[in-house]
């Protein structure tokens, strides 16, 4: 470790830890201002704190994850991307502690797990200029071995960390979800999320992910199922404490858990035909179906909840059903329309787009915040409106990434579809230079097959890929075990 990089590298760190350390205790958070019984003072945030607000939505919420694409897919643009994120990171976490204005709670959970997530980033790039050093001969090329994994899992957790930072930064600047709210907070994020998350896994898997699916041997409603089924296992045992009275909900949340798990089972066994193949079958949508409607169903107080509640139950069983029409009628069974799995009907985004939707509304539904809308002069349409929003946003981002990773880690099947009926290659995959390998493929073996129509622009290529038009057995139930 004589190398001066990693000599620099350890006392930078060092500094920093230092800084940061002193940062932390330097200032204080005075409740003075903040009224009895209440969780922020009265007066507005101020720019300083609007400006730490932006700058770390950009760097947590676009840098990173887009860095940490580039990460995967080993693009040189790597380092640059993550390091500019740093650099405003650590701006945002300056003003995050230099504001004025509104007065917080000490010790809230968004300064707390600043700490947490801070610490984790410099440690990130602590590790990314050890791996960045190249050292891969004798004690070093062991450590290198050991650290590349720790590098990769974090960077991979951290958009989720980010998530769930942003969400606490939320809270803290309204003062919601304190004392007797933490409950509901936690049931609305948690699920509000888990709905997103599934989303997230379905876009991820409509755009690249098909092939991935065919090739584990199983429909994707065994895993879905199995999800189901062990949350539900969960639910049935935590939503009530055995053995004492049955208050509130509970009756309500233990059931939902219950039917989950027997639901979940049932979606497990259906997801093979007589032979044994891979058989798609209509129980995750339908659980999405049911938890909408029961979800919905409790009783609000304000119009502006009630709304709200209705529509995200109308949401939710909407994505329900659109699911169990994509698998049955769209795809008929199919894992995939196309066997290359490159390809998808426009139905196939709408169960996919409402369930962020879903997610969106559920988390925008606290009593809190419902409280705050009915206060204001915004109505629960406009409200509604935003989160859908919101939601188009980030399944806006999250397309764009899974196609940012395609486009880098799939470079030679670039394929494009001219609207003018003919289907034709195009060379220019992707951007210069950040082609692993710069051959490119004049793309002649390509054939195109526009029986379909629209979206069946499926340019499969004699190229040295047989593994994706390897024809599955999805979805030709007899051709498996005979
Ligand atoms: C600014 C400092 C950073 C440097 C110098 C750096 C450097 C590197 C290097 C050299 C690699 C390639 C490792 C290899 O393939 O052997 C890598 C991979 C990666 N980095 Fe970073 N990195 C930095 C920050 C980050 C941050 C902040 C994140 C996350 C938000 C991140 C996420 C990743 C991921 C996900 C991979 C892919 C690992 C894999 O699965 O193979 N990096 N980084
Ligand atoms: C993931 C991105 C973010 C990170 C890493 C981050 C980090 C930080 C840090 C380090 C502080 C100083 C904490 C302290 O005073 O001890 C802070 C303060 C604060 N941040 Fe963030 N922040 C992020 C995003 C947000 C967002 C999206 C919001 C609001 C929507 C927000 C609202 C606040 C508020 C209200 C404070 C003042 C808390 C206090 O004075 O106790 N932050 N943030």
């Amino acid at each position: 470790m004589g190398d001066p990089l990693a000599r620099g590298t350890l006392l930078s760190f060092f500094l920093l830890i230092t800084t940061l350390g002193k940062m932390a205790d330097g200032h204080d958070h005075g409740d003075s201002h903040i009224p009895e019984g209440q969780t922020v003072s009265l007066e507005p945030l101020d720019t300083t704190l609007w400006i730490h607000i932006f700058i770390n939505m950009f760097a947590y919420g676009v840098i990173f994850p887009i860095g940490m694409v580039l990460g995967i897919t080993k693009s040189r643009w790597h380092v640059p991307t993550q390091v500019l994120g740093s650099a405003l990171a650590l701006l945002g976490f300056f003003l995050g502690h230099a504001h004025g204005g509104r007065e917080f709670v000490s010790h809230n959970i968004h300064s707390v797990f600043a700490n947490i997530l801070q610490l984790l980033l410099i440690g990130q790039v602590v590790l990314g200029l050890y791996l960045k050093g190249h050292w891969e001969k004798g004690v070093n090329g062991k450590i290198r071995k050991l650290i590349r994994p720790c590098h990769s899992i974090i960077g991979k957790a951290m958009p989720l960390l980010s998530w769930a930072q942003m969400i606490f930064g939320g809270i803290t600047a309204l003062g919601f979800c304190q004392g007797e709210h933490v409950g509901q907070c936690a049931a609305h994020f948690i699920m509000g999320g888990a709905f997103i998350a599934y989303g997230v896994i379905l876009t991820i898997i409509l755009l690249v992910g098909q092939i991935w699916i065919q090739r584990t041997g199983r429909s994707q409603e065994f895993f879905d199922s199995a999800v189901i089924a062990a949350w539900g296992c969960v639910n049935t045992f935590t939503e009530h404490r055995w053995g004492t009275a049955w208050v509130k909900n509970d009756w309500q949340h233990t059931t939902m858990g219950i039917i989950w798990w027997c639901a979940g089972l049932a979606g497990m066994w259906l997801s093979r035909d007589r032979d044994g193949n891979p058989k798609r079958n209509f129980i995750p949508g339908f659980v999405i179906l049911v938890t909408g409607w029961a979800m919905s169903a409790h009783p609000q107080e304000l119009m502006v909840s009630a709304m709200t509640h209705s529509t995200f139950g109308k949401t939710l069983m909407a994505a329900g059903l659109s699911r169990i029409i994509e698998i049955a009628f769209v795809l008929k069974d199919k894992q995939s329309l196309s066997e290359s799995g490159r390809s998808w009907n426009s139905f196939q985004y709408i169960p996919v787009f409402l369930l962020y939707a879903a997610g969106f509304l559920f988390m925008g539904a606290t009593e809190e915040q419902m409280n705050l809308v009915a206060q204001s002069s915004m109505d629960g349409v406009s409200y509604i409106l935003i989160m859908y929003s919101l939601a188009f946003l980030v399944f806006l981002f999250t397309n764009m990434l899974v196609h940012l990773y395609d486009r880098l880690a799939n470079p030679d099947l670039n394929t494009k579809d001219l609207s003018n009926g003919h289907s034709r290659a195009s060379g220019h995959a992707a951007e210069e230079g950040q082609l692993r390998d710069a051959e490119q493929f004049e793309l002649d073996g390509l054939m195109s097959d526009d029986e379909g129509g629209e979206g069946q622009a499926m340019l499969r290529g004699s190229l040295d890929r047989p593994s994706i038009d390897t024809p599955s057995t999805l979805g030709k139930n007899n051709h498996g075990r005979v």
